[in-house]
């Protein structure tokens, strides 16, 4: 009874997936706020041109540079997993697979996608680079690329995530990098939040904004994102081209792939290489899973909208709560995010794609699970995709159908057991449904586009 499905080295794939070669429409443009498409010229203060190719580019393959595959070695391929102790303990006809993303020195797939920026950053001559993180994974894994390929890196980290996470800023210290907590009074996104609420918590489209601005501003400085935007999300699709060799290997194919889903990279990485085969014939269904505290692709808003909370970034059409969003504290510092990829939104909008939205109780509830028989203890983030496979595999109990599930672990707890602990103490709470708080941030939306 194999557990764990291995690749070698050598087959890490030597392109990446795009996905908009197989999408029914095109996929909608970036907006200025005027309402007229952006070129690629309008990302170029703050990307290098190789990234900005692969952000608009149609073809199908891209060839992944030598210098990513070698870095990438240090963990990849990572393992897939039969769950079978999970099966038995749910008493399930299902077959449950995992792909295991938490093994990279991160702790998560962030990494993926942080090695190819620094590399594409470094090659075009720039040597410094800012971003956001929430749950501190994406912090992590940019300072570890910056440490590989000899970047400079400043991140600005959620306040709320930099209180409840100490030990992500060291990691990231330790790699390197400096670590502010967003909203700071070093920029004039962070001072305009400041000034309007003093005590912020802080949320990724106010990062963002910082990290942006402050990028925009130096000419040897570059922003790097980790999540949301196309390159990031092809850059990912190296989990599902290896989930789908493993799962060849013991003759297996998915009748569910479920990723948690924030700003969609892990999702669009593991999902995207099986909607190449759902684009000729093939049945699969692909289930984003969200916090019902934030639901931005089952209750948001399929509109244009800002990437960050600022209104610096150029309009994107995405599932949205609206810019001003700030989402409630969550311990799935990840999934905080207002909007969604528009790769993601636009398959969903066009029914490609679905999506469910589990309270923050039922996700810890399913991690704990995991870990007492999977042994791995998951990021709460990526118990909302347990949470989801638990819930299908339940059903297929009842109904005594054999689905193949597969689902991408996205990340380890190791920095979460403060969240785990609240848990156990019956301190964490589900939040409502924040109806009036979105009501209000989607009156701001900018109303272009439409
Ligand atoms: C472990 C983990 N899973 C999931 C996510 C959600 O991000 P995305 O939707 O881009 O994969 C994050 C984001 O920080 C994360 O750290």
């Amino acid at each position: 009874m194999q557990t764990k499905i291995l690749l070698q080295e050598s087959d890490i794939p030597t392109q990446w997936y795009n996905v908009i070669a197989d999408m029914p429409n095109p996929p909608a443009p970036p907006l200025g706020p005027d309402g007229k498409p952006v070129g690629p010229d309008a990302l170029a203060a703050i990307f290098p041109d190789n990234i900005i190719e692969q952000e608009v580019s149609g073809e199908r393959w891209i060839d992944i540079p030598e210098p990513v595959r070698e870095a990438w070695r240090l963990w990849r391929p990572s393992p897939l997993y039969r769950a079978h102790r999970l099966e038995r303990a749910l008493g399930t006809p299902a077959k449950i697979y995992y792909k295991n993303e938490a093994v990279s020195p991160a702790g998560s797939h962030k990494p993926n996608t942080a090695v190819a920026q620094a590399y594409y950053n470094k090659v075009a001559g720039i040597n410094r680079l800012t971003t956001e993180t929430g749950a501190g994974q994406w912090g992590c894994s940019l300072a570890l690329a910056g440490q590989l390929f000899g970047l400079d890196v400043r991140v600005y980290m959620v306040k709320i995530s930099y209180e409840q996470k100490p030990y992500r800023r060291s990691m990231m210290q330790t790699w390197g990098a400096e670590v502010y907590a967003s909203p700071t009074d070093m920029t004039e996104s962070g001072r305009k939040i400041l000034a309007a609420h003093p005590d912020s918590p802080g949320s990724l489209g106010i990062a963002i904004s910082e990290a942006a601005e402050e990028a925009a501003g130096r000419a040897d400085t570059n922003y790097s994102l980790g999540s949301v935007l196309n390159h990031v999300l092809l850059h990912q699709t190296v989990i599902g081209q290896e989930a789908k060799a493993q799962l060849a290997l013991v003759g297996d194919y998915p009748d569910e792939v479920y990723a948690p889903c924030g700003g969609g990279s892990n999702f669009g990485g593991i999902a995207f290489p099986f909607f190449a085969d759902k684009a000729a014939g093939k049945d699969v269904r692909l289930i984003a899973v969200e916090p019902t505290s934030c639901p931005t692709l089952t209750k948001g808003q399929y509109a244009y909208d800002y990437g960050d909370a600022i209104g610096l970034t150029p309009l994107l059409k995405m599932h949205t709560l609206g810019h001003d969003f700030v989402p409630p504290g969550i311990h799935a510092g990840g999934l905080r995010y207002h909007g969604d990829s528009p790769l993601v939104s636009q398959l969903h909008n066009e029914g490609l794609v679905d999506a469910v939205a589990i309270p923050q109780l039922e996700t810890f509830e399913a991690g704990v699970l995991f870990a007492r028989t999977e042994a791995i203890v998951p990021a709460p983030e990526s118990n909302h995709a347990v949470a989801a496979v638990i819930r299908s595999a339940r059903e297929c109990a009842k109904s005594g159908e054999p689905k193949t599930i597969l689902f991408n672990l996205s990340g380890h707890g190791h920095f979460d057991m403060s969240a785990y602990d609240r848990y156990f103490n019956n301190e964490l709470e589900d939040y409502d449904f924040p109806a009036e708080a979105i009501a209000e941030s989607l009156a701001h939306l900018p109303g272009v586009g439409r």
